[in-house]
């Protein structure tokens, strides 16, 4: 089963007498342990395609599932139980609190898990340790480098156990070195612990780090490059016979 199933997605928007088409009949999924990035110029509708995808908006047209189920026939409190069980969102500008430690803001998202105090400890400090920062577990975000505070937002996205993590441009606050050693992470909680992410990326060096790249042009959606078979080696005959879908 998809995680996230888009058909001839549609979404405009109405600014006054102007209709903006944002997102223009896209087909698209993720998998089960995908590892996608999202780019495309500003404006291409990178932003509205990730807010669809974590159920935050609604197409305009089109069919939208997500974990097999239509999204469109849910209702508003089946939608939230959905969100919260489903995503975890790392912004742009980290959206840290700023008056609470490392380890009370990766604790938030579990508010609405009704775990016991020692779960809940325990899957804050598996968090923390999953990105480094089990040493700044009591570390307010000012304490905190850029970089740190990232993954302290990553740690935040994952202590829930999401089936999919959302990252609208997770790299733009980061310099260069930060921003490399950001995807590194991402893409070692993809390897080890399997977890799944989509984001969205303006910065082409990020982009030799990515596996499936999808690119976004007025809203309407290309594939750069999807997975390979692995290559050929020397003396072996290419499989020609094996051909990836998106
Ligand atoms: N709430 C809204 N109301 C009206 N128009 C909107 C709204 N949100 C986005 N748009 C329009 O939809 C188009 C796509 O915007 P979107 O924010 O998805 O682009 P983006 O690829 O994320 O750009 P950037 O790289 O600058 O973040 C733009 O033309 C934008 O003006
Ligand atoms: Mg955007």
């Amino acid at each position: 089963m998809y995680l996230v199933e888009f058909a001839s997605v549609t979404k405009r928007y109405q600014l006054g007498d102007v209709e903006v088409v944002a997102l223009d009949g896209v087909d698209f999924h993720v998998q089960p342990g995908d590892f996608v990035a999202i780019t495309g110029p500003s404006g291409s509708g990178k932003t509205t395609m990730l807010n669809l995808i974590g159920c935050l908006d609604s197409p305009s047209d089109g069919e939208m599932r997500v974990m097999g189920k239509a999204v469109n026939a849910l209702s508003e409190p089946a939608l939230d139980q959905l969100r919260s069980r489903t995503y975890g969102m790392i912004f742009q500008n980290f959206n840290l609190i700023p008056v609470l430690t490392a380890e009370e803001n990766v604790a938030l998202p579990l508010h609405l898990h009704a775990l016991s105090r020692q779960e809940t400890r325990q899957r804050v400090a598996e968090a923390l340790r999953a990105v480094g920062l089990e040493r700044f577990a009591g570390f307010r975000p000012d304490q905190l480098s850029g970089g740190q505070r990232q993954r302290v937002a990553v740690a935040r996205a994952l202590v829930t156990r999401p089936q999919l993590i959302l990252a609208d441009e997770p790299t733009a606050s980061l310099d260069t070195a930060n921003a490399i050693a950001l995807v590194e992470l991402m893409k070692q909680l993809n390897a080890e612990q399997g977890v799944t992410f989509v984001f969205s990326t303006h910065d082409d060096r990020l982009l030799q780090h990515v596996r499936r790249i999808v690119e976004l042009r007025d809203g309407k959606l290309s594939v750069t490059r999807e997975p390979q078979a692995a290559a050929p080696r020397d003396g072996l005959v290419p499989q020609t016979d094996r051909q990836e879908v998106m």
